[in-house]
Formats: C-alpha cells, structure tokens, sequence
C-alpha cells in the first residue's frame, strides 16, 4: 500500500501490532455501503468516469454476496477492512480499483464505517429494550395487584405490589431507551469526505454521501471527524447505564429465587443444576447478568483511556476503539435477551410475596398516618406511639392487625376500632394513591399509558 516510499515490508511483530482485520472485519457491511456511496458520488461530481465508476460498484456488490456467503477472509498482510475490501476489489475489476480511494483516505472511511455499525447497534438495542418493556407490561398488569413487601435497606419497609416493582423496571429500561435515542441523534452526521484530517480539494459533495447513508448531514470540522469517537463512547457510557439497570434487575431475581425468599420459581429454560447437588436451580442466567455488567462497564473504561490523551487528528490508538464496542454489545444484546426471557417465563409465588409483607410489620406507617389523620397527633408522636405497637406485636409475635383493641388503647387511648381498617396490607396498598403510588389504581393507570405510548392494544 505504501510501498512507493518503503523499501522493506514490516517485521512479523509489526504485522500483527499492527493488523486490525481480526476485529474489524465485522464492519464489511459498512466499509462496502460507504464505498459504494462514495463511488456514486465519485461518478456524480466528475471527479472518476462513469465507466470506472459502474465497474467499481459491480465489483463491490460482488464483494457483498461473497462475504455474505463466506465472511471476509482474515489476511494479516492486508492490515485491516479497508485493504482487505480493496485489494479483492482489484483483483476482481484490476486498475480502476484504485480509482476508489480518490478523495478519501481510510481515516474518513474508518469513521464512517464504524459510525454506520454503532448506529445499528443503537437500533438493535432500542429494539430489545422495547421489547423486554412489553413483557414487563404483561407481567405488571397480571400482577397489578399482587401484594409484596417493598424494601428499603432489603429490610421490609411497606407493602407495594409486584406490578408497580415491574412497572419501576420498566422505567429504568425506559430512561435508557431515551439515553440511546440521544446517541443516535447526535451521532447520525457523516465523516465521510473529511478525508485524512484537512478534507480534500477535489470537488466532493458531502451531503450528498450523507444522504446517501442515512445521516442528518455532514459533519462540520474535518479535524474532529476523522478523531472523534464520542459516538462510541457514548454507545458505551449508554450501555453501561442500561447494563447497571439489567444486573440490579438481576440481583433482584436472584434474592428472589434464593430458598428464604421463594419469591419466583425460575424457569428451566433459564436457571441450571448442580453437578453435585441434585436440589439446586440455580439462576444462573441472572447472575451472568449480573456478571455482564462489570465487563461492559470496564469496555466504557477501556476506550475512555485510549481516547483521553489524543492530540488531534487520528492515531493509530483509535484503531483499538473497536474491540471494547463490539465486546459491549455483544453482552448488552444477550443481557437484554435473557432479562426479557426471565421476565416472560418466570413463576411469580404471590402467597410467598404477601406472607413476607405482612410478616414484617410493613403497615406501621399506616397506623402512625392515621394517628395524625383521625387523631390529630403530630407525626413525631404518631411515630413513637407506633412503635409501642410494633414493639408489642414483636413481643407476642402477631401481626399488628392482630392486636386487640384493649392493648392498643392501652399504648394510647386515643386509638379505636376504626384503625384496623389500615392495618391489613390490601389496605395500605389500596390507600397510597398518589401519582406513582402502588394503589393498583395507580399501577394500572400507569400501565395503560405506558401501552399506548408502546402501541400495544389496551
Ligand atoms: N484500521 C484503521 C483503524 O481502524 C484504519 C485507519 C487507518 N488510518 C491510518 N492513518 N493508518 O483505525
């Protein structure tokens, strides 16, 4: 390739330092569209005949159907995507291959292709987040109702329903579905043309290979195109986040398949046994979940430190801002998958889920809140007075709907018999109707905005 200047080819070591095609042969689809858009426009502008120009794109539709059948062979001589598409090319239509590469260096191309794969990905994420959301409304409104202890500290705090934890999720998956639709925003702008870093002073239209390929437009500054890689960075930073949502999901499907809890039975299909211990189900599909995020995270640290210290323009370091991506998505992708199959398949145990919330005096706060409503008692003291109650309940091991009236006026007349319509756990979950509250009014109030926000029939 630049053996007008060098006399000797590389070292063995320096092929390989220096050979990306073992990764970035995953960007053929890319590589060949903007090639073919950059041919187009090449034969449009007058800058390469026609003639050249339909061999060119014969050619590299050629290439298409070969690697669609067989995959881009993996050539270290030929360094990366780019020679390994070009030198094929040459081989198949002989000088005019080298017409393709007039006004555009591989700085401009590698920024293009990468950036096409990113924005695919992006789509394919936003894709199964969708749909992990659907599976969480099928489960939510099944469940709107359903009453289980909600935690803070894991410790009992009040009772909520299993609809209104799903549909919390749901809201995480959201809020990264709109991160990536940000990234997808302001990535969609092309590079293609900046050529190696100062642009080109062939008479190139830049919207029109913009257009071509799908983006808002072309990019503005030369320099940054060619080194800019926060479409990749924010791929990740977005994955991360999502990736952080999915394994505190998981943790929670985790503590909820563990013995003590039996809040789920995991289905076959997603959890494995021992080798050693025949009454394990293990959830594994969770744990690596779990698992995931730490790798997907530390992919987001690996290109935030190749890319911290890089002057402008491109550098060869930009070469290793692939692996991290492709390794990202890969995990995310599958993450999705398995959180999305979990929540469809899953056995919840809604008798296990309401022992647990009325076994942890998760209606306390309903006794202390109807001490101000019906008594007039300042909080603080609706407070202490409650925790007489729970105190004793403890004591004589009973719920706190269980204690007789006589004891509660013992700990302060003021109480009667009302109360105890506030004590049970359907009650407490009837009465918190605020907005985004867990009163199953709320949770499928919630649930059918989110079903038309999705399209889903009501
Ligand atoms: N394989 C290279 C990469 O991924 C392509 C760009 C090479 N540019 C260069 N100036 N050596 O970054």
């Amino acid at each position: 390739m630049w053996g007008g200047r060098f006399a000797e080819g590389p070292s063995a070591i320096m092929r390989e330092i220096n050979a990306s095609i073992p990764f970035d042969k995953r960007l053929w689809r890319q590589d060949i569209a903007g090639s073919r858009a950059h041919a187009a426009m090449l034969a449009a502008q007058g800058i390469v005949d026609a003639d050249a120009v339909s061999a060119i794109d014969g050619g590299l539709a050629e290439i298409a159907a070969l690697y669609e059948a067989e995959g881009p062979p993996e050539d270290l001589a030929l360094e990366d995507i780019h020679m390994t598409v070009e030198s094929k090319l040459s081989a198949l239509i002989g000088p005019d291959a080298g017409r393709l590469h007039t006004a555009r260096s591989r700085n401009d191309q590698v920024a293009t292709d990468f950036r096409l794969w990113v924005r695919d990905a992006i789509d394919a994420v936003l894709a199964g987040l969708e749909a992990f959301q659907r599976a969480l409304l099928v489960r939510a409104e099944e469940h709107a109702a359903t009453i289980m202890p909600g935690f803070t500290h894991l410790q009992v705090a009040q009772p909520v329903t299993l609809g209104h934890h799903l549909m919390a999720w749901y809201e995480m998956a959201g809020r990264d579905r709109s991160r990536f639709a940000d990234a997808r925003v302001r990535m969609n702008r092309s590079p293609l043309g900046s050529a190696a870093l100062a642009g080109t002073g062939f008479p190139v239209d830049r919207h029109a290979t913009a257009q071509a390929l799908g983006f808002d437009g072309p990019t503005d500054n030369s320099l940054d195109s060619v080194s800019d890689r926060d479409f990749a960075l924010d791929y990740l930073m977005s994955a991360t986040q999502c990736a952080l949502h999915l394994s505190r999901m998981a943790e929670e499907f985790v503590i909820w398949a563990s013995q003590p809890f039996g809040f789920v039975s995991l289905p076959d299909a997603y959890s494995t046994g021992s080798s050693i211990m025949p009454q394990k189900r293990n959830p594994d599909a969770a744990e690596l979940v779990r698992g995931h995020s730490g790798r997907i995270a530390g992919c987001m640290v690996a290109l935030t430190m190749t890319m911290k210290g890089l002057p402008l323009a491109y550098s060869k370091d930009m070469q290793d801002d692939k692996p991290p991506v492709f390794e990202a998505h890969d995990l995310l992708a599958l993450s999705i998958a398995a959180m999305t199959g979990m929540v469809e398949t899953t056995r919840f145990v809604p008798e296990r889920m309401r022992a647990a919330a009325e076994a942890g005096f998760s209606t306390a706060t309903d006794l202390a809140d109807w001490l101000v409503r019906e008594g007039g008692i300042p909080f603080r003291e609706a407070h202490h007075i409650t925790g007489h109650a729970v105190k004793l309940a403890e004591r004589e091991g009973v719920a706190l709907a269980a204690l007789p009236l006589d004891a509660l006026r013992q700990i302060d007349p003021r109480i009667d018999e009302r109360v105890y319509s506030v004590l049970t756990v359907d009650a407490s979950v009837a009465s918190r109707t605020s907005h985004g509250g867990t009163a199953p009014d709320q949770v499928r109030a919630r649930i059918a905005a989110a079903k038309a926000a999705l399209g889903v029939a009501a």
